[in-house]
């Protein structure tokens, strides 16, 4: 255990020179009681806005709070099954891993609990009044022009935040990433966030979204943080080529292709790119972990090089 703990941590100095600064390693303080409230008598749902894979999402006004938000009503089924691969390791539930986070670039969590009559776990967020980066890049919409590095450079400062808090999000996509009205980016969906510590960074099950699944998850050896930076990379090619680094593919077998091949060039679909934002784009999504950025505060760096 302790060499495997010595070999993790010499692998990822700095990741984890940035969370001991920070001195949490997503060890939380014990968790409160959990609320149980009547999540109908409490809530006026108005339109579903989204469906996940593990939740509902409306949009409702929080009698509670007295104003409009976002709730996530969790399937409970799904979420206790994600949970056991946890048991034992005192995870804390995915309320409680938002609520701790406090950053501009990090969706607001209000509340979190648990539905008294249903038993699912909810959510209570700020309502995020814009748009999905998914749908801003599949409609090529304006907002992204001249903005790619505004936008990447507000997200690397959320994971950064996550990281050094001690947190994985582990589904970074431009699914999950949200840019308000105001062009403030907001990082969601926290459902498969862990804490980075070794017992939670085993190598198991590939979780996350296909396409953004960096080669060690695939691979299921062990992972860390630079898998978020990965998946921030794929996002990052994909706002500048609208285009997948490999051929989009929901098959393991064909995921595992790719990570012997290596990624197009993006000016296969932008003849004109300029050479530091290719290269950039290369190195975000190197197959080895090493040849990656080693945190998000090195692709923020390498960033204002990027020209649009
Ligand atoms: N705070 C928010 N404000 C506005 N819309 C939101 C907010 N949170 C989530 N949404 C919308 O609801 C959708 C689903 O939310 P989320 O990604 O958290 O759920 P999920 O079940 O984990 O989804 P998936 O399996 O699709 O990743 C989002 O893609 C987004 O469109
Ligand atoms: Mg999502």
């Amino acid at each position: 255990m302790f060499q495997w703990l010595s070999r993790l941590l010499g692998g990822k100095k700095k990741a984890a020179a940035a969370i001991s600064k920070s001195g949490r390693g997503g060890v939380l303080p014990p968790s409160k009681p959990l609320l149980k409230e009547d999540v109908d008598k409490r809530f006026d749902k108005g339109n579903r806005i989204g469906q996940g894979s593990m939740s509902k999402v409306f949009k409702a006004l929080d009698r509670k709070l007295g104003r409009n938000v976002c709730l996530k009503l969790l399937d409970e089924k799904k979420t206790a099954h994600f949970e056991s691969r946890f048991k034992g390791l005192n995870k804390p539930p995915e309320g409680e891993i938002c609520q701790r986070l406090r950053h501009d670039n990090i969706v607001q969590t209000l509340d979190y609990g648990v539905h008294s009559k249903t038993g699912e776990p909810f959510i209570v967020m700020e309502f995020v009044e814009g748009m999905g980066l998914n749908f801003l890049i599949e409609t090529k919409n304006k907002k992204l022009e001249g903005n790619r590095v505004n936008f990447l450079r507000q997200i690397a400062n959320g994971i950064d935040y996550l990281h050094k808090s001690g947190f994985m999000h582990r589904d970074i996509c431009p699914r999950n990433i949200m840019v308000t009205n105001e062009g403030v980016v907001k990082i969601i969906d926290f459902g498969l966030a862990i804490p980075f510590r070794p017992e939670f960074c085993r190598p198991g099950n590939r979780t996350g979204t296909p396409n953004y699944l960096a080669p060690e998850i695939i691979r299921r050896s062990s992972t860390d943080l630079r898998v978020d930076l990965f998946a921030l990379g794929v996002t990052a090619y994909e706002m500048f080529t609208q285009s997948l680094p490999w051929e989009s593919s929901q098959s393991m077998q064909a995921l595992i292709g790719h990570m012997n091949s290596p990624p197009k060039d993006p000016r296969e679909f932008v003849p004109g790119m300029k050479d530091e934002t290719r290269a950039f784009l290369l190195k975000a999504i190197e197959r080895q972990p090493s040849g990656r950025f080693q945190t998000a505060l090195d692709f923020r760096e390498a960033l204002e090089k990027v020209l649009e």
